[in-house]
């Protein structure tokens, strides 16, 4: 059966979602109600989607209150995350939420304690564990082909040394811009990768003088995960050399029997001392990033599992990025199970 969306936000990674939801999901799920605050990109996507006039919101409380859909869907920025999520559970529909979850961490909670008091489906969007390298690292992992893991290091580097080049420009624009719209994924990929979720966290950010970035652009981080693997991140949101962008991150595991590498492109590398590398490509998959998330939602809420980055699960990823803050701001390190009490 057809399941019926409400969308929240029609422009940008929103729009992108508008495609996947109606291309690649058009005979599971049916837009039926939009909601964009800039009136143009409202009156052309409803257009496009063949919406009445009844079914266009600049407003999401009045969509929730009005459109009676399946699920609510929201890619809007994360300031609006909250407030939104909140609403649509609270009007009876399950939610599926861009990251990062929200702006702070008592929002975050608030629409995770919405979920459970409403009992309702509640997931963030996680696409980068949803790819061929990254799936196949953990089945190395899993089958212990290399044996136990030690630790994995991780870097991200753009060249955003132009305003705005990040996409948009409140990215530039807003406090700790790594940490909330770039780290989080990779903080939430060495969860994904380590097999663990992190006990302490510490390190360090800075922004370069020469950055577009009005707070820090930079960041070097380090975390201890509960199953005693170690892991060590770079951010850089001003690289001017070797960059490792969006879906190039660079990430290297140090197994008991040889090192793991993936960065750009499905290809695995394995170093075994004295040994030939061996390089090969992931198994392609069926599905990957945001349109395998949107599948496994519709999946939940047709009796299927539930979506392994349900927000109770993601608020371990989110807490990552409230303690790098912190942690940046006065250099101690943080438990993070004292950020998810309560
Ligand atoms: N998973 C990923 O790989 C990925 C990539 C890019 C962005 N994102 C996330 O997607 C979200 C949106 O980012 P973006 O770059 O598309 O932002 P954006 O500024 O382009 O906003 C998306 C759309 O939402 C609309 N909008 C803004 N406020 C709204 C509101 N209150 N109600 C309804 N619509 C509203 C905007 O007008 C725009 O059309 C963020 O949470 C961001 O972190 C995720």
């Amino acid at each position: 059966m057809v399941k019926t969306c409400l969308m929240m936000g029609a422009s940008g990674m929103a729009g992108r979602w508008i495609q996947w939801l109606t291309e690649e999901l058009g005979d599971r799920v049916e837009i039926v109600g939009l909601v964009e605050v800039n009136e143009e990109v409202l009156a052309e996507q409803g257009a496009k989607l063949g919406l009445r006039a009844d079914q266009l919101f600049t407003d999401g409380m009045e969509a929730c209150a009005t459109v009676h859909a399946d699920f609510c869907g929201i890619a809007t920025p994360p300031q609006f995350h909250s407030a939104l999520a909140i609403a649509a559970l609270g009007a009876g529909m399950p939610v599926i939420c861009e990251k990062p979850i929200a702006s702070t961490l008592e929002e975050a909670k608030a629409i995770a304690a919405k979920a459970k008091e409403t009992g309702l489906p509640c997931a963030i969007i996680q696409n980068y564990r949803y790819e061929p390298n990254k799936q196949e690292v953990v089945r190395i992992r899993d089958e212990g082909r290399l044996g136990r893991l030690q630790h994995i290091v991780g870097r991200y580097a753009c060249d955003y040394r132009e305003h705005g080049s990040w996409g948009k420009a409140w990215r530039h624009d807003m406090d700790f811009g790594l940490l909330f719209e770039g780290s989080v994924h990779h903080f939430d990929m060495m969860r994904f990768l380590s097999g663990g979720d992190c006990e302490v966290f510490q390190g360090f950010g800075w922004n370069p003088e020469w950055s577009s970035f009005k707070h820090f652009s930079s960041g070097f981080y380090l975390m201890r995960m509960d199953n005693g693997v170690h892991a060590a991140y770079e951010g850089n949101s001003s690289a001017a050399g070797i960059t490792s962008c969006w879906h190039k991150e660079y990430y290297r595991l140090e197994f008991e029997g040889g090192t793991v590498e993936i960065g750009a492109g499905d290809e695995v590398r394995i170093t075994r001392v004295g040994q030939e590398v061996e390089v090969y490509q992931a198994p392609a998959l069926e599905r990957a990033g945001h349109e395998y998330l949107l599948q496994e939602f519709v999946d939940w809420l047709q009796g299927g599992p539930a979506s392994a980055t349900r927000i109770e699960d993601n608020l371990q990823s989110f807490a990552l990025v409230i303690a790098a803050m912190e942690t940046t701001e006065d250099s101690l390190p943080k438990r993070i199970a004292d950020y998810l009490e309560g």
